[in-house]
């Protein structure tokens, strides 16, 4: 397989999407992968096992769409309470996706990293997360970012300890710290922030997935369980996504209201 062209302004078109409508980064809550099991009285693992093709495909097609980053939860600081057999599993899964995908992202030259406290992580897995990371230091294509063992108030905290150290160390002075300072030290130091976080399988919450950066996020949530997330679905995100109305806490340039403040 070879690195597969971004769709052209007309391809788009036919999609119902329009470049400059397009979110820049992505970031996925993919969930509901047991619940995708249970429905089917599969064990909850054959529902992670089917979100890899999942993943696969939002990946090739988030590439093939242009995006700058696709940012994917992957396990959360918090899902280390899960039986420890589901652990194992999802531990192993991950360890041969980073292998097998190795050489399909070389291929769609996309950049690669992880964010999460990957030294908690099994040490076989820390060395295939290095040679991935090394391996795509080179390209220049969308960045794919995996949160393992992610968390954000974890990422604040240790942002804040590092912080405080510098200023401790008469490195910066409090009144010199600015939103830019906090965002530096962020493991998504660098990354813009996401556009638009898509939340698959129908849960009305964020679960510690990066609360700073998703301050001015667009939100879209979907009954569809991750296994069955594909290009379909995340088109349907964007279609909506070009239609939001975004402010930042200004106005609209178009309304009446800006047009008046600015005349
Ligand atoms: C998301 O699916 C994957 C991970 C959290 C690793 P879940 O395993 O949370 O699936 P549900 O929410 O139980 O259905
Ligand atoms: C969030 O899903 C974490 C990932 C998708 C990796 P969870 O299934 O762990 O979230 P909660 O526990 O339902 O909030
Ligand atoms: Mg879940």
């Amino acid at each position: 397989m070879s690195r597969e062209l971004p769709y052209s302004d007309a391809q788009l078109e036919a999609l119902g999407l329009a470049r400059d409508r397009l979110a820049r980064h992505i970031a996925i809550i993919m969930d509901g992968n047991g619940r995708w099991a249970q429905q089917r009285g599969m064990p909850r693992i054959e529902g992670h096992r089917r979100g890899v093709n999942s993943v696969r495909a939002v990946v090739e097609e988030c590439s093939r769409l242009g995006l700058e980053q696709l940012t994917l939860y992957c396990f959360s600081s918090e899902n280390w309470k899960r039986p420890k057999l589901e652990l194992s599993l999802l531990m192993s899964l991950l360890r041969r996706y980073l292998v097998e995908e190795r050489k399909r992202i070389n291929e769609q030259g996309l950049r690669f990293r992880v964010i999460g406290r990957t030294d908690e992580l099994d040490p076989a897995i820390q060395k295939e997360i290095r040679i991935t990371e090394e391996s795509a230091a080179e390209n220049d294509g969308m960045m794919l970012c995996l949160a393992v063992n992610y968390g954000s108030r974890m990422e604040i905290t240790d942002a804040v300890r590092a912080i405080a150290e510098k200023v401790q160390q008469g490195e910066i002075h409090p009144d010199e710290i600015s939103e830019q300072t906090v965002a530096s030290h962020l493991m998504t130091s660098g990354m813009p922030d996401p556009d638009l976080l898509i939340r698959t399988a129908n849960q009305l919450r964020i679960s510690n997935y990066l609360l700073w950066q998703i301050s001015y996020s667009e939100i879209w949530i979907t009954d569809c369980f991750w296994p069955d997330f594909r290009e379909e679905q995340l088109h349907q995100a964007l279609k909506d996504f070009a239609a939001r109305d975004r402010r930042f806490g200004g106005l609209n340039p178009s309304s009446d209201q800006a047009a008046s403040n600015s005349s």
